[in-house]
């Protein structure tokens, strides 16, 4: 199942495509806690945040702060005053039948033998999670989730959740957890009564729920749904013991649904009974998004334990994300700030995955033309990895004769001017030089490992750009300070860019030529340029024959690369003229080094002596030391450094006897280079 899901799932390419993910998420996550309107369901944040999990796990200097992964809720849910008895977890999730076995086999590694108590299979109710408390039969308060440890008090809701009545039928006192849902039909009445009030509708019924349950001060009612799937405070030996205990107290529990509560005694019963439920999803009132397996004995509960954010003993195993059937209507051509020229489809209004899609991606060009997609045609239309909803390819057989072939754009959308259809994504030939993908030049071009303005927020750059301060990288250089307070409306701010801008001065060539932003080339090959050529006057005499003898250089790429360095020669000379370094640093000792003859790969978070290194500066540190690094472990491998959390590599170079040391032995071997 999950082949699906994760062959689509893009890795983050670049530090900016990582900052904006990160801005992406918060933003879902600030708009899902402020009003239930985010626009990212479930699938499509879980995907998001796995991206960015992955990105900061390569590059865990560069983890921001603010990143949402490892946070209940992204860090915005927001986190209310009321303490959690015992901390509402969060759960781990498996993809495929070999991951749950996986999973199977590190309980059965906890709990010394196979799990003697089965299992327990149950839907994974795509709402909100809450905690109710029963004091002497009674319903006394509502508490969210909140960050885990602390909720926001939600007791207004009280009385408009079916399956949570006010009173039990026995003076039972525990808290019992569950989530809160809106089933289809109540979304769909939920909508009615917010047109009818002038409110905007809920995108879809899990935003819907998170929303309904914080307002306090409607003049309506929205109802909602809870079904338990766990309970604090009451003693029992099994999990479907308690909550058939619960069940008789009249709390409605997962028991009810359709996909109801079953007790397993093998994982090959799981499995098929996850098989079961996926079949029957399309049928369910309700979202779900997977189905969750628990140990189903609480001692053995007990015996795994928890990690950090979800316990050992239990899994969501989640589903793939459904796809809808809509009609192309059109295509449009859109230029994103880097210049590609991106296709999207207009779509027939078709829900998919609880949420209503009219538009979605046709990724390039090239896509659009392997699929055979015209307008007019049935598609496919699904959610993945991103945000933007995906279209499958065109359904043939319902094809009417009227269809119309899809019309290529033969000039930027945007300027006019040419278009570059060299490679698979179409770009504006101008470029970042001409103006299409300013702002993400850049962008890229101040960031920590060029420039290192860090100053220059992307809000300040645009202020820039807008005023026509600056229209190209040089510019950077020769900005007055009335113009940098100006753009960031702060005296204290535009000193600090200013002294930022002294500093990138003395940058490295390799530095200042990774910022210019020539084609194809990257970090790593601006330092391969800068070290060959040593100088920018080298570079720049060097033609297409020069440059394909750089190290690392693809020779097909040489004439480009030389193209684009011509095309920059007046941003080149405005950077001279402000007295940017020009000049590459003669590195060390690259003979002779302690590395000397050994490649290796760093991993895991760095602390100690290398603490806030990010990954580019580690591999300097490498090269400096007389090593040469690589970003993956291969037999040549000859020494890994892990850090903190190190993964899969750590892993495999054990599997291959590969020398591993900790951060802090390889700060000592390298100490003479430790600046
Ligand atoms: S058990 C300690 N069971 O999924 C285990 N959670 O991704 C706590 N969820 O926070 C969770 N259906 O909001 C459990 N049958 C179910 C569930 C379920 C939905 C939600 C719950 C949880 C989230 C974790």
């Amino acid at each position: 199942m999950r082949g699906m899901t994760t062959a689509i799932l893009a890795p983050l390419a670049d530090p900016a495509a990582y900052h904006s993910a990160v801005d992406e998420a918060l933003a879902a996550c600030a708009a899902y806690y402020a009003d239930g309107t985010s626009p990212l369901d479930d699938a499509a944040y879980d995907a998001l945040a796995g991206r960015i999990r992955v990105y900061e796990l390569e590059h865990p200097g560069d983890v921001r702060e603010d990143s949402p992964t490892g946070k209940v809720g992204g860090g915005a849910a927001p986190t209310g005053d009321v303490a959690h008895t015992v901390p509402m977890l969060s759960l781990d999730n498996v993809f495929s039948g070999e991951e749950l076995t996986k999973w199977d086999a590190s309980l059965a590694r906890r709990l010394g033998g196979p799990a003697a108590g089965g299992y327990v299979a149950e839907p994974k109710l795509d709402g909100a999670a809450i905690a109710a408390r029963y004091v002497d039969g009674h319903l006394v308060q509502l508490v969210t989730r909140g960050n885990g440890a602390f909720g926001e008090d939600i007791s207004h809701a009280i009385g408009s959740i079916v399956g949570l009545p006010r009173d039990l039928s026995t003076p039972a006192t525990f808290e019992v957890r569950g989530e809160v849902l809106l089933t289809s039909e109540q979304f769909l009445a939920a909508n009615a009564i917010r047109q009818a009030h002038g409110a905007k509708v809920f995108s879809n019924p899990r935003n819907g729920t998170a929303g309904t349950l914080r307002a306090k001060d409607r003049p309506y009612v929205i109802e909602t749904t809870f079904y338990a799937y766990g309970v604090v405070g009451l003693a029992g030996d099994t999990h479907a013991e308690m909550m058939a205990a619960v069940a008789a107290t009249g709390v409605q529990t997962t028991a009810a649904t359709p996909a109801g509560l079953r007790v397993l005694a093998t994982v090959a019963e799981v499995q098929q009974r996850v098989e079961e439920i996926a079949a029957m999803r399309a049928e369910l009132p309700f979202g779900i998004d997977g189905v969750v397996i628990k140990a189903n004995a609480v001692a053995e509960q007990e015996k795994a334990g928890l990690a950090t954010r979800h316990p050992h003993w239990a899994t969501a195993y989640k589903l793939p994300p459904t796809v809808s059937r809509s009609k192309l209507l059109a295509v449009e051509w859109n230029v994103g700030r880097t210049g590609v020229i991106a296709p999207r489809a207009v779509l027939e209004p078709v829900e998919v995955d609880g949420s209503v899609v009219q538009y979605a991606t046709l990724h390039n060009p090239r896509f659009i033309r392997d699929s055979g997609l015209m307008i007019g045609d049935t598609v496919g239309v699904f959610k993945a990895g991103d945000i933007i909803p995906r279209v499958e390819a065109p359904v043939v057989e319902l094809r009417t004769g009227e269809e119309t072939p899809i019309v290529l754009p033969e000039a930027c959308p945007k300027c006019g001017g040419e278009i570059d259809s060299s490679g698979e994504r179409w770009e504006c030939a101008g470029g970042a030089d001409g103006g299409c993908g300013l702002l993400a030049a850049l962008r890229y071009a101040v960031g920590r490992d060029q420039l290192d303005i860090d100053g220059l927020g992307v809000t300040y750059i645009e202020a820039l750009v807008d005023s026509g301060a600056v229209a190209d990288i040089g510019d950077l250089f020769t900005l007055s300070r009335e113009q940098l307070v100006d753009a960031t409306r702060s005296e204290k701010r535009a000193d600090t860019v200013l002294d930022q801008i002294e500093a990138a001065k003395t940058k490295p060539l390799s530095k200042v030529f990774c910022a210019l932003g020539v084609v194809r080339t990257g970090r790593t090959l601006s330092r391969e340029i800068a070290r060959y050529f040593g100088t920018m006057d080298a570079i720049r005499a060097a033609d297409a024959n020069a440059l394909a003898a750089v190290p690392k250089l693809p020779a097909a790429n040489s004439s480009k690369i030389a193209a684009h360095i011509a095309a920059l020669g007046p941003v080149i000379d405005k950077l001279v003229g402000a007295g940017v370094n020009m000049a590459e640093p003669i590195v060390a000792t690259a003979e002779g080094g302690p590395l000397t003859g050994e490649v290796v790969v760093i991993t895991g978070g760095m602390h100690g002596p290398l603490a806030g290194r990010n990954r580019t500066e580690m591999n300097d540190l490498v090269s400096q030391a007389g090593g040469a690094s690589s970003g993956t472990v291969s037999r040549k491998t000859t020494i890994l450094v892990a850090g903190e959390k190190a993964g899969s590599k750590l892993q495999k170079a054990q599997e291959l006897g590969t020398r591993v040391l900790s951060e802090l032995e390889f700060a000592e071997l390298i100490a003479d280079y430790l600046t």
